[in-house]
């Protein structure tokens, strides 16, 4: 038996976890709790970084002792300390960071610090035994990649966005129509609502060989839309949303289908080959519903896990040091580690010009 106290504090949630894998290889979420500042930066319309990082301070001593108060564990009782130790905000990355090396400290258990893309990129694995190699969709509000996932700390990124994340683009549109922060969910709601076919918007990049993502085109277009009409009715906010997120879903359908054929053509004999898809995004049901036909067209399964585990959470950021303490990933450096704002999994991908400079959340 292993058990893992995780902690995350990269972006807008504190929280921490306490994840075990038993003898069998079972593993177990014996606590996930979450606090989420959405209510501390929603009047500013995104997440502030300096109230962000003084958030996790007051919150996370008492986040940790409920995560080990529900898994009915003291400090004592757990095999080691995972930390998000990036990408993310600096101020809060600290603060996590920090917390786990005292912990560690203190109580002499190992410290795992973890990559917080490889926390949603192993989630599959704690929630449906998903085996190497598989093919990652990450789509959050920092985050646009594809990635293939060949075993723990084992990455290649196939794509990634040129400009804004595909949640970046929700919520922006969702700004420039007055709807409140986070875009995504409301934005979503209002589609449902709405005649998709009355605008027309870009599908970026739709035709070109590379595998990767484009979006700020299709922000600029929506608000061109938006300024030609105004002032807007309630119908034509939803008009816009759904002609929006249509042309998300179009985009999403030719882009990662090209992905899809390339992990095809490499592992033509993996039976049941999978699409894990995580972060934020993968909440709206039009999109789970296309990659759910996209990946049936391509003989693979769309994998994706529970809501609660696609957002940023702590289980995975625990998992993710149990995959690595099982691996024999464990380096004695740790306690000397800064925390790193930017760290790609994939350290030999180049970086895309313009990406990173946007989005907190990863
Ligand atoms: O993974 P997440 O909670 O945080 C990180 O970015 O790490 O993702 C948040 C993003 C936000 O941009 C939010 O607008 C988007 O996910 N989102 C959605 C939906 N729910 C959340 N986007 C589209 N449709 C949704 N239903
Ligand atoms: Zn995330």
């Amino acid at each position: 038996m292993i058990r893992m106290l995780g902690i995350e504090t990269s972006c807008d949630e504190t929280a921490a976890s306490v994840v075990a894998l038993d003898d069998s290889g079972v593993p177990r979420i014996l606590s996930n709790v979450v606090l989420s500042q959405i209510e501390d930066h929603a009047a500013f319309g995104g997440v502030v970084p300096e109230i962000a990082a003084r958030a996790h301070v007051e919150a996370l001593d008492g986040i940790v002792e409920a995560a080990l108060k529900e898994a009915e564990l003291g400090l004592g009782d757990v095999d080691g300390v995972a930390a998000t130790a990036g990408p993310g905000l600096i101020g809060g990355l600290i603060v996590g960071l920090m917390t786990a090396k005292a912990i560690a400290a203190a109580s002499g258990k190992p410290l795992l610090p973890v990559n917080h893309l490889e926390g949603h990129a192993l989630t599959a694995r704690l929630t449906d035994d998903v085996a190497f190699p598989y093919l990652l969709l990450l789509v959050s509000g920092g985050h646009t990649q594809v990635v293939l996932v060949r075993g723990v700390g084992d990455y290649e990124r196939w794509a990634t966005t040129i400009d804004d994340a595909l949640g970046e683009a929700f919520d922006k549109t969702a700004k420039l129509l007055g709807l409140p922060y986070p875009g995504g969910p409301n934005v979503e709601r209002q589609a449902e609502a709405g005649d998709a076919s009355r605008f027309r918007f870009p599908r970026p990049l739709r035709g070109e060989q590379r595998l990767d993502f484009s979006f700020s085109g299709l922000k600029t277009a929506v608000r061109q839309a938006a300024t030609a009409i105004a002032p807007l009715s309630g119908q034509d906010v939803a008009d816009i949303c759904a002609g929006f997120q249509l042309a998300i879903t179009e985009t999403l359908e030719e882009r990662v289908g090209r992905s899809l054929e390339r992990f095809r053509s490499l592992f033509p004999d993996i039976g049941s080959p999978a699409l894990v898809v995580a972060g934020g995004v993968a909440a709206n049901k039009a999109i789970r519903a296309t990659l759910d036909s996209l990946c049936a067209r391509h003989g693979m399964r769309l994998v994706a896990p529970p809501i609660a585990l696609c957002t940023d959470n702590a289980a995975m950021i625990g998992w993710a040091g149990i995959e690595r303490l099982r691996a024999g990933l464990v380096t004695n450096d740790v306690m000397t580690m800064a925390p790193r704002s930017r760290w790609p999994l994939d350290e030999a991908a180049a970086p895309m010009i313009g990406h990173g400079k946007r989005g907190a959340k990863a």
